[in-house]
């Protein structure tokens, strides 16, 4: 069978499955690059704050994406708990995106003001003193740890190079902007704007 003669013979294997694989590209991802939808950000969505960005790099440092999804799927179950499911034009400033994959705990594509201020921050500090069946860790030292503003300046810029709309005003105040401030502000900061331009919410 013609079947068998692919299956024993390597080099064929190798130039189908190529063939294959290029085939799947193609039609699936190639498309992708040229559809507006996904490559051009939602009207109204602006780049984060420099204390936004810096609150960001520290729930990626705190591991918050590793319980905590940001992507609401288009299904009523999701809709209906989480608010308008996430849209691509939401995430064309996202580099590296945090959408996850595992929710140990909510997702949180619409957090951004579900609560206050005052509520995220007690919940950072002490879960279980707000959610008292909460499995999730406490992070005391985001309230004496203050934001390392020598490297915020860099980081715009990096992601302006990436394709963020940050203007060189906007790198050089960065800095200033975030100096003296506690993390746990840059955190709340990113936590309060998630979400928060597409906002049909519920
Ligand atoms: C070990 C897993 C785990 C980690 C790590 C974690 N969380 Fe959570 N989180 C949970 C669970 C479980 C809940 C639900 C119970 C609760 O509200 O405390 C939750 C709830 C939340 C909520 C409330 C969401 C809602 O809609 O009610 C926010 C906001 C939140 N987490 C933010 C964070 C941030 C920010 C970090 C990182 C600093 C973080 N979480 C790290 C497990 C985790």
């Amino acid at each position: 069978m013609r079947h068998d003669i692919i299956e024993k013979n390597i080099g064929l294997m190798i130039v189908f499955i190529t063939l294959v694989i290029s085939g799947g590209f193609l039609a699936e991802v190639v498309p992708l690059f040229f559809i507006k939808e996904v490559n051009e950000p939602i009207e109204g969505l602006e780049p984060l704050t420099a204390l936004e960005l810096e609150g960001r790099d520290i729930y990626i440092r705190e591991g918050c994406h590793v319980c905590h999804t940001q992507q609401i799927r288009p299904f009523r179950a999701e809709t209906e708990r989480y608010g308008h499911y996430s849209v691509a034009g939401e995430f064309v400033y996202d580099r590296p995106f945090l959408w996850g994959s595992k929710r140990t705990g909510p997702d949180l594509a619409r957090v951004g003001g579900r609560y206050s201020d005052a509520w995220q921050r007690q919940h950072l500090y002490d879960p279980r003193s707000v959610v008292p069946e909460s499995n999730m860790p406490a992070f005391p030292w985001l309230f004496e740890d203050r934001v390392n503003h020598k490297g915020t300046a860099a980081k715009l810029s990096a992601m302006q190079t990436l394709g963020v709309p940050y203007t060189d005003e906007q790198i050089a105040s960065a800095p200033d902007a975030v100096e003296g401030k506690f993390e746990i502000e840059a955190l709340v900061a990113y936590l309060q704007q998630l979400g928060t331009v597409l906002s049909d919410k519920r």
